[in-house]
């Protein structure tokens, strides 16, 4: 077997897996729900239809996180970039995720003097998302996850933070966890689902819109840093070419 047909069988497998457990899920409690309709008390109703609701963001997540690997492939097409304060979006993201993450303290300090940056709005959430939902999967529930940017005068980057302090990972795996379908084996890593592609996704996003990404993890602190262009009217011709 060639590489290729390794990395498709690879690929065919995990996402067969990751589709059919939220599936099965769904199936088996909506069967449940028409079986014994009448035997449920509201109550175990509302569970099982709150389990149902959060399989399909599940799923939902995973075929949009499938779908980017695809189109990463394909050419620039489809940016829309625009000039973006990056304080509401960072909000809206924390407040779906806390939904989820009910127990998790966020602290959002953006500086009011953060630029504008020049990105697509929807990949700069998704990029938001996959970091700050990792930092919450991969840490203990009462524990804080920080995102911060400071000020910059003049500067040709914005810098976004998002830290956790949670199981962290180790040096050697800094370049690991960048590439597809890569989890770092441990017993919590074990516990939570996930494919391996978010921070693929999140890297390869991050650079298409000219910006970079690293790690750092120290004394219990895990720190994502994510640099993106500042806007300015000379990059602002980028939004014209590239829509
Ligand atoms: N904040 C974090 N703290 C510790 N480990 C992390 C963190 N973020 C990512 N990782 C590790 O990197 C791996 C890859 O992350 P990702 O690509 O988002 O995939 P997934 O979350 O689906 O496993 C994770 O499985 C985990 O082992
Ligand atoms: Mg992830």
């Amino acid at each position: 077997m060639n590489n290729i047909e390794k990395n498709y069988e690879d690929f065919i497998s995990t996402v067969s897996h990751e589709l059919r457990t939220p599936l099965t899920s769904i199936r088996g409690f909506s069967q449940t729900m028409l079986t014994s309709w009448d035997k449920l008390d509201d109550e175990s109703k509302k569970k099982f239809l709150k389990i149902i609701e959060e399989q399909s963001n599940r799923l939902i997540k995973l075929v949009e996180n499938m779908l980017s690997v695809t189109k990463l492939n394909c050419t620039e097409k489809g940016l829309i970039y625009k000039e973006t304060d990056i304080a509401p979006l960072i909000n809206t993201v924390v407040s779906i995720l806390k939904n989820q993450y009910k127990n998790h303290k966020f602290e959002i300090d953006i500086n009011a003097k953060t630029p504008t940056i020049l990105v697509d709005r929807d990949k700069f959430q998704q990029i938001m998302t996959n970091l700050i939902e990792n930092a919450a999967k991969y840490s203990d529930e009462n524990s804080t996850i920080k995102i911060t940017s400071g000020y910059c005068d003049n500067c040709e980057f914005v810098s976004i933070k998002v830290s956790d302090r949670g199981i962290g990972i180790k040096e050697e795996d800094y370049e690991k966890i960048f590439t597809k379908f890569s989890r770092i084996d441990n017993p919590l890593t074990r516990k939570v689902q996930g494919s391996g592609l978010g921070l693929y996704i999140t890297k390869n996003l991050i650079e298409k819109m000219g910006g970079t990404i690293s790690v750092n993890s120290h004394n219990k602190e895990t720190t994502f840093e994510v640099k993106l262009p500042a806007y300015n009217p000379e990059n602002q011709a980028r939004v014209k070419c590239r829509q």
